[in-house]
């Protein structure tokens, strides 16, 4: 169904599609999971990727207007990373383009305890449409879908994140806090603060990931220098290594520490745990050598 509304800010008719709903990164771990919930409602949804069609790139704003066209709904994960450098800048301009385009409300996913993080926050509540803000902390797929999964499966985990606890969140309980932001009849307009229901140290989850996967994986806390040196060592660009090493250096360091209650807020239920997600994503053979 089609239906003709007012752009907010230019006064110009744009076609909204109802209830059409843009998922960037789409294809990605959050992204195809909430894109998949809103399909499975019968909603439209459009993918903002680079393979998407129109192709979406937040390397070129040129790319923009063109997958908001009709859009009612947004969901927001940036990339490369929304605690880097940029990122608020690139959120903020998103969202105001979006709002002149007739989205009516936006749902940013983003980070615990990272700065430029919170300022993308403030850009997308400020950009003048409805919002939610789903602020995750260290996501367990990291280690099934994400930059950890060769360590699994090697054995090692080698990180600069000496001692620290932290309130790892499932993916799926993300893109369900998402999927009820967008649909919620009523404006959220607040930021639910996404984490898992018990602090674990990285030791603990490499037992955790031991258990499931059938052999060893060891945790072996290293320095911020040796990470990065690492990361380049794999063949990672020796900007975004350091980019990374400096993104760990800060959400390691013990801020983060803390459970927080933004799953059962916006669900009414507890959020999963880390070994039910490690069971479930070792049946995948993800992590078999
Ligand atoms: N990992 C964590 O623990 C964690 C915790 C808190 C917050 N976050 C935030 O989560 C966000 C990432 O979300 P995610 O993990 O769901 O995504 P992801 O799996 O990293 O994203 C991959 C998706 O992004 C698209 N993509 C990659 N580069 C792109 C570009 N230049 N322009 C447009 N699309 C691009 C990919 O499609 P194409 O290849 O087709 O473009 C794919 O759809 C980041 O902003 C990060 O800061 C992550």
């Amino acid at each position: 169904m089609v239906r003709l509304r007012a752009g907010r800010l230019t006064g110009l008719m744009t076609t909204t599609q109802q209830g059409l709903t843009v998922v960037t990164g789409g294809t990605g771990k959050t992204g195809r999971r909430v894109a998949a919930r809103l399909a499975a409602r019968g909603r439209p949804v459009r993918i903002g990727s680079r393979a998407g069609t129109p192709a979406f790139d937040w390397e070129d704003p040129a790319s923009w207007p063109a997958v908001l066209d009709g859009a009612e709904l947004a969901y927001v994960a940036y990339q490369p990373d929304i605690a880097f450098p940029g990122g608020a800048t690139a959120v903020g301009e998103f969202a105001r383009l979006a709002v002149k385009a007739g989205v009516r409300r936006l749902v940013l996913l983003s980070g615990r305890g990272e700065p430029e993080a919170q300022a993308a926050e403030r850009e997308v509540a400020a950009a003048g449409a409805e919002w939610a803000v789903v602020r995750a902390s260290f996501f367990m797929q990291n280690f099934s879908e994400g930059f950890l999964v060769d360590a699994v499966r090697a054995g090692v985990l080698a990180l600069p994140a000496g001692g620290v606890a932290e309130p790892f969140v499932d993916v799926d309980d993300l893109a369900d806090v998402a999927l009820a932001a967008l649909t919620a009849p009523a404006a959220p307009d607040r930021v639910y603060e996404t984490t898992g229901p018990r602090l674990l140290g990285f030791a603990e989850v490499a037992a955790e990931l031991s258990a499931a996967a059938g052999h060893e994986v060891r945790y072996v806390p290293v320095s911020g220098t040796e990470f990065v040196a690492g990361l380049v060592a794999e063949g990672l660009p020796a900007d975004l290594a350091a980019e990374l090493g400096a993104l760990f250096g800060a959400v390691l360091d013990g801020r983060n520490a803390s459970v927080a209650g933004g799953v059962a807020e916006a669900l009414g239920r507890p959020p999963r745990d880390f070994a039910g997600y490690a069971r479930a994503a070792a049946t995948t053979g993800v992590w078999a050598r």
